[in-house]
C-alpha cells in the first residue's frame, strides 16, 4: 500500500469516528432532552400551603406588610439540607392578600448577601413603587413602597427584579403570590376558603443536583434551565386532600423556563375561571390550560367522592417538533395529586357571568408599537438601564403588535398593566385568552396584538419594564423600559439604579 493511501485510509476512519461520535451525542442529548415523570411520582408529602402575610391597618387606614429576603435551607430530599432563600422564611413567600380600593405598604428588607428588588407582578402602580430594576435595595437596606390597589380581584405575585440576575434570585426561592379580592367578586359563589377550597399552586421546575437546586442550563436548551420534575408551593411530590366537591386552583407557573400545559389524566374537564388579571366574563370549559413563565390561572375543578386525580402537564404544540423537544413541549410532569375524601361537602355550580371586563378594546387606541423578539434583543436592541424604550402617554390606549421572530419560545411581559390579546395571528383568540393579561405566550413565528390603557401617574423619570419572561432571556437583555408621561411630556433618562451591573 501506499504512504498516500495509509494515511488517507487512516484519516478517513479517524473522520468517521468523529462523525459517529458527534451523532451518538446528538442522539443521547436527543433522547435525555424528554422528560415523563407520568405515573412516577409517589406523592408522599402532603402540599404545604404558604401562610397568609400577617399585615397591620395602620391609624390612616393603610394595610401594612412587612418582607425579608434572607438565606436559610430547606429538607426538600429526605435528609438534606438544601440552601434557599425565601421571604420570612427558608423558602418562598408568605401570600399577601388585599382588596380593591385599599391603601397598602410593603415594609422590604434585604437580608441577602447581594442587591435585589422584589416587584409586584400584575400589580397597577406607579412605577417608582413597581420594584424593577431601579428600585434595587442593598444588601441591610429597607425599601418601602406603598399605593392603592385599583384593579379587579386576581392572583399575582411577587418576586426579584435585579438586572442580570432575575433567574437566580427567582429560583433560589424568592417568589410568593399576592391575590387581590373585590366586592363583586366575593359575592359570587365560587371556592374561597384559602387552603381549604381555594389552592395556591405555585409550580416550579426543579433539578436536583446533591443536595443542591441545579443552576445549570443544558447547551441545547435555548429557552434556559429546564428541570426534570416539579415542585409545588416548595413541596416535591405533593399531594393534597380535598372535602368540597369543586375545588379553586391558583396556578402560578413561577419556573424559569418551563411552560406547562395543564390538564388531569383522563381528560377530565375543568372550568378557567381566571387569567393573570382577573376573572373571565364567564367560566370557560377546558381540558387543558398552557401557562408559560409568569403566567396565572385560576381553575374549578369538581371532584367525586373517594377519587384521586392527578395535575398534570402534558405534551404541547409549539408548531415544530425539532424545538418542540428540545424546550420541554415534549415532556410529560405529574404537579400534584388531588385525595378527595369519602364524602364531600357540596359546592354550588359556576355562576354564569363572572365580571366585567375592564381591558380595552382597543377602538380608541391612540397608536401603535411593533416588538420583535430575537434572542437577546427586542426590536434589534438589548435592554439599557438608562435608554427609554417608549414613552406613553397617561389616559390613552395604545395597540401593541408582538411577534416572536425567533426559532425558539418566548412570551411578552409588561408591567403596570392588564391588557385584551385582540388577535393572534390576526385571529380573534380562543375564550381562554379573552381575559384580563399581562403575559403572553408566543411560539415561534407568531404575532399576538395587545390593548393596553395607560392610567398613571404619570412619571417621567422613572420607567416600567416589557421583556420575555423567560428568565434567561430576561437577563441575556431581552427587555425594554417605557415611561407613562402626561400629554407633551417628554421622558428624561433615567438615574442609574445603585447595585446596577
Ligand atoms: Cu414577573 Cu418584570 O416581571
Ligand atoms: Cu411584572
Ligand atoms: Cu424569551
Amino acid at each position: 500500500m501506499s504512504l498516500l493511501k495509509r494515511v488517507l485510509i487512516v484519516s478517513g476512519s479517524i473522520t468517521a469516528a468523529a462523525v459517529l461520535a458527534i451523532a451518538a451525542a446528538g442522539v443521547w442529548l436527543w433522547n435525555d432532552a424528554t422528560v415523563n415523570t407520568a405515573g412516577a411520582e409517589p406523592f408522599r408529602t402532603e402540599l404545604a400551603i404558604p401562610p397568609l402575610a400577617k399585615s397591620r391597618v395602620g391609624p390612616d387606614g393603610t394595610r401594612v406588610f412587612d418582607l425579608r429576603m434572607r438565606a436559610g435551607s430547606r429538607e426538600f430530599l429526605p435528609g438534606r439540607q438544601t440552601p434557599t432563600w425565601g421571604f420570612n422564611g427558608d423558602h418562598l413567600g408568605p401570600t399577601l392578600r388585599a382588596k380593591r380600593g385599599e391603601k397598602v405598604r410593603v415594609r422590604v428588607r434585604n437580608g441577602l448577601p447581594e442587591p435585589s428588588t422584589v416587584h409586584w407582578h400584575g400589580m397597577h402602580l406607579p412605577a417608582r413603587m413597581d420594584g424593577g430594576p431601579h428600585q434595587m435595595v442593598p444588601p441591610g437596606g429597607t425599601w418601602t413602597p406603598h399605593w392603592t390597589v385599583d384593579q379587579p380581584a386576581t392572583t399575582l405575585w411577587y418576586h426579584p427584579h435585579p438586572h442580570g440576575a432575575t433567574e437566580k434570585h427567582v429560583r433560589r426561592g424568592l417568589a410568593g403570590m399576592f391575590i387581590l379580592d373585590d366586592d363583586a367578586a366575593s359575592r359570587l359563589p365560587l371556592p374561597d376558603r384559602y387552603g381549604v377550597d381555594d389552592l395556591p399552586v405555585i409550580v416550579q421546575d426543579v433539578r436536583f443536583d446533591g443536595a443542591n437546586l441545579a443552576e445549570d442550563r443544558s447547551l441545547i436548551e435555548s429557552v434556559g434551565f429546564l428541570g426534570d420534575r416539579t415542585m409545588v408551593n416548595g413541596t416535591l411530590s405533593p399531594y393534597r386532600e380535598v372535602r368540597d366537591e369543586a375545588v379553586r386552583l391558583r396556578l402560578l407557573n413561577a419556573s424559569a423556563a418551563r411552560t406547562y400545559a395543564f390538564g388531569f389524566p383522563g381528560d377530565r374537564s375543568f372550568a378557567l375561571i381566571g387569567t393573570d388579571g382577573g376573572l373571565l366574563e364567564r367560566p370557560v370549559p377546558m381540558r387543558r390550560i398552557q401557562l408559560s413563565p409568569g403566567e396565572r390561572a385560576e381553575i374549578v375543578v369538581r371532584m367525586n367522592p373517594g377519587e384521586t386525580t392527578v395535575l398534570r402537564s402534558f405534551p404541547q404544540d409549539y408548531g415544530d417538533a425539532f424545538q418542540q423537544r428540545l424546550n420541554g413541549g415534549a415532556d410529560t410532569l405529574d404537579v400534584l395529586q388531588l385525595r378527595a375524601a369519602r364524602t364531600l361537602r357540596p359546592s354550588p355550580g359556576l355562576p354564569e357571568a363572572l365580571a366585567d371586563q375592564e381591558t380595552p378594546d382597543g377602538s380608541d387606541a391612540v397608536r401603535t408599537r411593533r416588538f420583535e423578539l430575537v434572542m437577546p434583543m427586542i426590536n434589534g436592541r438589548s435592554m439599557d438601564m438608562r435608554r427609554v424604550d417608549a414613552a406613553v402617554t397617561r389616559g390613552t390606549t395604545e395597540i401593541w403588535t408582538v411577534t416572536n421572530a425567533d426559532g425558539m419560545p418566548h412570551n411578552f411581559h409588561v408591567h403596570d398593566v392588564q391588557f385584551r390579546i385582540l388577535d393572534v395571528d390576526g385571529r380573534r383568540p380562543p375564550a381562554h385568552l379573552r381575559g384580563p393579561k399581562d403575559t403572553v405566550f408566543l411560539p415561534s413565528g407568531s404575532t399576538a396584538r395587545l390593548a393596553l390603557r395607560f392610567d398613571g401617574p404619570a412619571d417621567p423619570k422613572v420607567p416600567y419594564m416589557y421583556h420575555c419572561h423567560l428568565l434567561y432571556h430576561e437577563d441575556s437583555g431581552m427587555m425594554g423600559q417605557f415611561t407613562v408621561v402626561e400629554k407633551g411630556q417628554r421622558p428624561s433618562a433615567p438615574p442609574v439604579a445603585r447595585g446596577h451591573h
